[in-house]
């Protein structure tokens, strides 16, 4: 097995922590899936642009090639070198954040899953994506009243149908080129769908990077609202549904980055002011330990000084701290576009 090539302007996390003798230890070795290094590692040596460059092909490759993933999840984390998994999903009650409605246009929380036993989508085969479809459109009929809604498979719907449907965020584009190089886009569109409660306000989606995406958002401030919710459906799923876990790791995931709480927790934010002020909005989102993304979803920018505001750790920190901190960022963003 020869050393992989990585893009001489490639600063991924693998290629810099990818060493020769790394390499060697790791190599020859395979999951009980036949999942190898070479595989996870094809999405960051294709696109130089990649952070990571790293995805996991089922539960037992985190163990497996932790010698390699270790050092990329504590330095992309930025946890302690001995991290661990703090859950904590409590009820919260905080003040409203913009009661006044100027600011904040609305609020999501969404978390990762994958179910125990199967393969992560980028290395899945066919007939078990199709079963965890089965799994996932069973289960959400157990949901509570509040969450009740349907499941809509992809598969079959002229293309128009599915352009209509992301127009009104009721579907999920196959994945981009970072997902593409890892496996991740096979045979899309089929066994992908959406879980969508009445009221639009619960989602699942279904096969896109993990088996599940569990998402509760409204056009609100209520952050609490959306949080509570999630754990009320979260609450439900896991009594039908088994998650890939580990201590140490938390929920697992296709990509390091998502693992621990694999949650997402944000809102989309009018700032006029601080649009102009990039200087002291990238402070106190670094502060708050926050990120910015455009509103159009990862690796978008900023459209009409609209922008996507949420947490930037997921792993050591529990889903409710999460939240506070979220809740304390923003609050003291609204306060200085306030003041400017
Ligand atoms: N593999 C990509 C990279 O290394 C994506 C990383 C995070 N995003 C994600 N959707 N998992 O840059």
């Amino acid at each position: 097995m020869v050393f992989p090539k990585f893009h001489p302007d490639s600063c991924a996390l693998i290629k810099q922590y990818l060493t020769p003798a790394l390499f060697g230890q790791l190599a020859p070795l395979e999951t009980r899936t036949g999942f190898t290094l070479g595989a996870a590692i094809q999405s960051g040596i294709k696109n130089p642009d990649s952070h990571i460059g790293i995805y996991a092909g089922d539960a037992q490759s985190y163990n497996l090639f932790s010698p390699i993933l270790d050092p990329i999840i504590h330095a992309y984390h930025a946890v302690e070198e001995t991290f661990e998994h703090k859950p904590g999903l409590d009820q919260i009650l905080l003040a409203p954040l913009d009661p006044d409605k100027a600011f904040i246009l609305s609020a999501r929380v969404r978390v990762a899953r994958n179910l125990k036993g199967f393969s992560f989508p980028c290395h899945i085969t066919h007939q078990n994506r199709s079963q965890v479809e089965s799994l996932v459109s069973e289960a959400v009929q157990s949901l509570p009243r509040d969450l009740k809604g349907g499941y809509l498979p992809f598969k079959g719907l002229a293309p128009s149908q599915i352009q209509d449907l992301l127009a009104r965020k009721l579907a999920f584009p196959k994945g981009d080129r970072f997902q593409d190089a890892a496996g991740i886009n096979r045979d899309f569109p089929d066994s992908r769908g959406i879980f969508a409660s009445n009221d639009k306000k619960f989602m699942i989606w279904v096969n896109e990077e993990d088996h599940l995406r569990i998402i509760s958002m409204e056009s609100s401030s209520d952050i609490c609202g959306v949080f509570n919710r999630l754990r009320l459906g979260l609450d439900h799923l896991s009594h039908r549904l088994e998650f890939a876990f580990d201590k140490k790791y938390g929920f697992l995931t296709s990509c390091p980055t998502n693992i621990g709480t694999a949650m997402r927790a944000g809102v989309h934010i009018r700032l006029r002011k601080l649009e102009k002020n990039h200087k002291l909005l990238k402070s106190l989102v670094n502060r708050y330990q926050l990120q910015i993304r455009g509103t159009g979803g990862e690796k978008t920018s900023i459209d009409k000084g609209i922008f996507d505001i949420s947490n930037k750790q997921r792993l050591g920190i529990s889903e409710t701290r999460i939240i506070k901190n979220l809740h304390t960022g923003v609050a003291a963003i609204i306060e200085a576009e306030k003041n400017l």
